[in-house]
């Protein structure tokens, strides 16, 4: 008998291996990006059809820009081409849109063509997408705790500290996936993460396709989730 597959509300991935799968093909690291970006748009197809209320992706942390110019200039420029080929569609397929982390920081070019999109899909009410984009946990809880200091709050609790998160409102990510094999969260969702299941998968971002979809399914489906009780939940 076929094992029941369990839908997560909300799915995260940490996109890794990009550099290498481009290595492995004696190519420039930026043509890895390039198919990091077909991946990232495999897996939101995945989603959809899987009804995921949401799906985030790790696309730059606010570390990434120690990395040679010339690779965070080709980074920008794909997030621009997305955002005008990929990120309408998305638009006009009904789908939410989110940045999280500080987008002002980034080009200016980058930062239009983001908030063009972000009006753009104001009214939408579908799937939430995601992008994480000179994001850090560590810092989102600064900013947070930051935020609240300045509204002369003396004692936060852990809703308020929730509610001014990136992801205030929205459901913490069920399971948090990430590919190329390295097992860690690399400064991700660092408060969200607390009760996320973590799958490790060794495949390198860009060869993420349906059935490796399939297979985190399947094994998030298997994790017994327990929330610090003792009985199963679901
Ligand atoms: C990690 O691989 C990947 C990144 C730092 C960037 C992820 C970006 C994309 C998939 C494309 C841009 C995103 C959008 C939204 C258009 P790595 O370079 O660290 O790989 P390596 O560890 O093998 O070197």
């Amino acid at each position: 008998m076929q094992d029941e597959i369990k839908i997560p509300r909300h799915i995260a991935f940490i996109m890794d291996g990009n550099g290498r799968w481009a290595k492995k093909r004696m190519l420039p690291r930026k043509l890895g990006h390039r198919e990091g970006v077909k991946a990232l748009r495999r897996m939101v197809d995945e989603c959809e059809k899987a009804g995921i209320e949401m799906v985030s992706f790790y696309a730059f942390s606010t570390e990434n820009w120690t990395r040679p110019q010339e690779e965070i200039d080709a980074l920008f420029k794909m997030v621009g081409e997305f955002a005008e080929k990929n990120l309408s569609e998305y638009v006009r397929r009904g789908f939410r849109i989110m940045f999280m982390g500080d987008i002002t920081k980034l080009p200016a070019d980058t930062v239009a063509a983001l908030k063009k999109i972000l009006d753009q899909a104001k009214d939408n009410k579908g799937m939430i997408v995601n992008i994480a984009l000179n994001y850090g946990g560590r810092d989102e809880i600064l900013r947070a705790v930051n935020r609240i200091l300045d509204s002369g709050v003396r004692e936060i609790d852990m809703q308020t500290l929730s509610d001014c998160m990136y992801t205030g409102g929205l459901p913490d990510p069920d399971v948090i996936v990430r590919s190329s094999g390295e097992k860690r969260l690399s400064n991700f969702m660092l408060w969200q993460a607390a009760y996320a299941e973590l799958v490790f998968v060794d495949d390198l971002w860009p060869d993420f396709d349906s059935a490796i979809f399939e297979k985190i399914l399947r094994e998030y489906s298997q994790r017994d989730r327990r929330y610090g009780n003792v009985r199963r939940i679901n």
